[in-house]
């Protein structure tokens, strides 16, 4: 009989999906189940209990959601389900299995009207549909799976693989001679390849000690910055002529909310996991590299 405990990672087409299947290639430690929205949506209870079954996993990590942020605001339903009632399905598997599980949350579910950096325990109060979705998320798994869970909040998240800021200003820069960017919302950029290096050394300490330090975590990359800031950095970087122009949100109408001030203290998950945050423009660099090189 194989003894290796099984880790399912849902939502394996996605950024951080897909950043984790390359973490865990060379590991031999776990067996790893990735799942995409076909092979496991995580709104059918059926299929995620059928899943939780044949492998009784000693690990869930959930990667799956529903990430459109704007859209969420008409499309509430599915956000709904896929966001909170799903995670609330699986949140009720781990503890029928006994299963640690890995749910990943957003900045979103604070207003943005703070000052200083977000602690994981702080109130939450989401400004916008997708930050409420995700914020009722936390509580089901919270409810369901308390002491077996650890929920990491992470902001701005990019990756060479899937939709995300970065490309999409590339994509801009390259074709106009001037992009507008708003200045007056500062946060922290994540490198989804870091965020899937943290959450490798989460499950490794876990498995190592047999204990879970559960509850919320913050993980982005280290430094706090506007998106127009980003934008300049993605412009250098890529060493581009494209004119950047600061504007403020209300120069930029969007459907949902943003919130102004989305900066997070992230002591936590280093002091308690030893997890390394490294700084954003170097990640950037190394994200961008690949893209521009691959
Ligand atoms: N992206 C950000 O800036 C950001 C910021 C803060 C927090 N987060 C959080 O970080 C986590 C990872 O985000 P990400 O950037 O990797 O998102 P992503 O690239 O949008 O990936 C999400 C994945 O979930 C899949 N999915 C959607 N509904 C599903 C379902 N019912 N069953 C199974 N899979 C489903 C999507 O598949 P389809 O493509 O088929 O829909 C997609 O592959 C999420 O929890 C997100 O809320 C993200």
């Amino acid at each position: 009989m194989n003894n290796t405990p099984v880790i399912i990672v849902s939502g394996s087409k996605g950024q951080l999906g897909y950043e984790l299947q390359q973490q865990v290639a060379a590991n031999s430690q776990f067996e790893y189940v990735f799942t995409d929205r076909e092979e496991l949506d995580i709104t059918n209870a059926a299929q995620v209990r059928a899943e939780f079954e044949k492998h009784k996993p000693a690990f869930f990590i959930n990667c799956a959601a529903y990430t459109a942020v704007d859209k969420a605001e008409t499309d509430k339903d599915l956000a709904l389900a896929i966001n909170a009632t799903a995670v609330g399905i699986i949140a009720e598997c781990c503890k029928a299995y006994g299963t640690k599980l890995i749910h990943i949350s957003t900045d979103y579910v604070f207003n943005g009207n703070g000052t200083a950096p977000y602690e994981p325990d702080e109130t939450t109060d989401p400004v916008n549909y997708y930050g409420y979705s995700k914020l009722i998320g936390e509580e089901k798994a919270i409810a369901h799976n308390g002491p077996n869970t650890v929920i990491i909040r992470t902001s701005w998240v990019y990756s060479t693989h899937g939709h995300n800021f970065v490309k999409t200003m590339l994509r801009l820069m390259k074709e106009r001679e001037s992009i507008s960017v708003v200045n007056d919302q500062v946060g922290s950029p994540t490198y989804a390849r870091d965020l899937a290096i943290a959450i490798m050394k989460v499950v490794r300490q876990i498995q190592q000690t047999g204990k879970v330090e559960n509850g919320f975590y913050h993980f982005s990359n280290s430094g706090v910055i506007s998106w127009f800031d980003f934008a300049v950095a993605i412009k250098e970087i890529a060493d581009l002529n494209c004119a950047v122009n600061g504007i403020p949100t209300s120069g930029y109408p969007t459907p949902a909310k943003r919130p102004a001030y989305s900066v997070m203290n992230t002591e936590k998950i280093k002091e308690v996991y030893g997890v390394k945050l490294p700084e954003w423009r170097e990640s950037l660099k190394e994200c961008m590299a690949a893209l521009l090189n691959g």
